[in-house]
């Protein structure tokens, strides 16, 4: 029996998002400078479609091929769009895991719904011949198992979740398992080598920025919003002077990195310089931030996008910030243990 869309949307809307390839707006092409991941994905989509056959004879002979993969990197780097686009370019339904719907603070229940959504995903691929569930947030539901602080709820929940991964890899049902995480160093160890690919989403370097800024600035002309064109000619100068300077660099240490450079240039004035630690989602909520300015004025100036860079800020910098954050929290809570555990001694006589 073959599922309608009806169906699938009915039986999965209490665990997530689902997107039928008619669904789904994100594009290739509209993600600058993630070519490798592009391409390794692509691989994968690709044999997707011949999963089944292979995976059956394969059986046999007790291989068969794992489509786990897991994304990495820091928010707005464009995982979740990147498969979108390709599970639309495949025309591979899909359903977006919200790790709010699945973790509940009744005992049991996160278990269950874990066995059931992908219970209900796998059944889904069988008939449907296949089938993409996409666990957002995975750190939310795998954390690292040794953590002291992991309630057994969440332990319980990671080796049910690893149980019913390695059984869908027995049985060679075509359902990719995606899992996404910012929280790279949170995931139990054991989910992580259960994903058959790694792919790691980092912040882009000043062109691919600069590629991504000019392409949201034609968007923007093709809605007839004037841009400044001096916008463009600033970029490219600014573009061309870092480099410059990149390669003079490199000269003196030949390991430097682009990205290297970019960490240590000091705060500067240009487009380019002030978004280091900009993510594409970032660049993408400035440019929406400015064009409201655009509106009233009715063209959109370099000031503008300054302002908006500055006003919106970068991810890297959160991240860091949160970080130092959850530092202090993890200190605080280890005082807090060791003076327990002081309390608790026995008096030294
Ligand atoms: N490399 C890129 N090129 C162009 N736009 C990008 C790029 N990366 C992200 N964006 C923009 O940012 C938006 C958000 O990206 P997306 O939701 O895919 O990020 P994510 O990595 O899944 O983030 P999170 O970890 O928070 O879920 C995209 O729709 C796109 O407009
Ligand atoms: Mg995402």
């Amino acid at each position: 029996m073959v599922f309608t869309e009806a169906e699938i949307r009915k039986r999965m809307q209490k665990y997530g998002t689902v997107y039928f390839p008619k669904d789904i707006r994100d594009k290739e092409d509209d993600l600058i400078g993630i070519d490798n991941n592009k391409e390794i994905l692509e691989d994968f989509f690709k044999s997707l479609d011949k999963y089944q056959e292979y995976a059956q004879k394969l059986q046999q002979v007790r291989i068969t091929p794992s489509i786990t993969v897991l994304l990495y990197g820091p928010p707005g780097t464009g995982k979740t769009s990147l498969t979108r686009a390709l599970a639309k370019k495949y025309k591979v339904p899909m359903c977006i895991v919200d790790a709010d719907k699945l973790v509940s603070p009744l005992l049991g229940d996160t278990l269950k719904n874990m066995r059931n959504v992908i219970e209900l995903a796998a059944e889904i691929a069988k008939e449907n011949k296949v089938f993409l569930l996409f666990f957002d947030e995975l750190d939310a539901i795998a954390s690292e198992r040794s953590n002291v602080h992991e309630v057994g709820e969440i332990k319980r929940g990671v080796i049910s979740f690893l149980q019913i991964i390695d059984r869908i890899d027995y049985e060679g049902i075509p359902l990719a398992i995606f899992g996404a995480t910012n929280h790279q160093n949170q995931l139990d160890s054991a989910v992580w080598r259960r994903f058959t690919y790694h792919i790691w989403f980092g912040f882009p370097h000043l062109s691919i920025r600069k590629e991504i800024l000019e392409r949201f600035l034609r968007r923007l002309e093709k809605a007839s919003i004037e841009v400044e064109s001096s916008i463009f000619h600033r970029l490219l100068n600014e573009e061309k002077e870092l480099l410059l300077n990149f390669e003079e660099m490199k000269k003196k240490s030949r390991k430097l990195t682009l990205l290297d450079y970019e960490n240590n240039l000091k705060k500067e004035t240009g487009l380019l310089s002030i978004t280091v630690g900009y993510t594409g989602a970032d660049i993408e909520r400035a440019i929406r931030v400015s064009l409201l300015k655009a509106i009233q004025r009715g063209v959109l100036e370099y000031q503008d996008l300054i302002n908006a860079m500055e006003f919106v800020g970068g991810t890297r910098t959160h991240v860091e910030q949160q970080s130092v954050l959850s530092r202090t929290e993890g200190e605080i809570t280890e005082k807090k243990i060791s003076n327990s555990s002081t309390k608790k001694k026995p008096r030294d006589i």
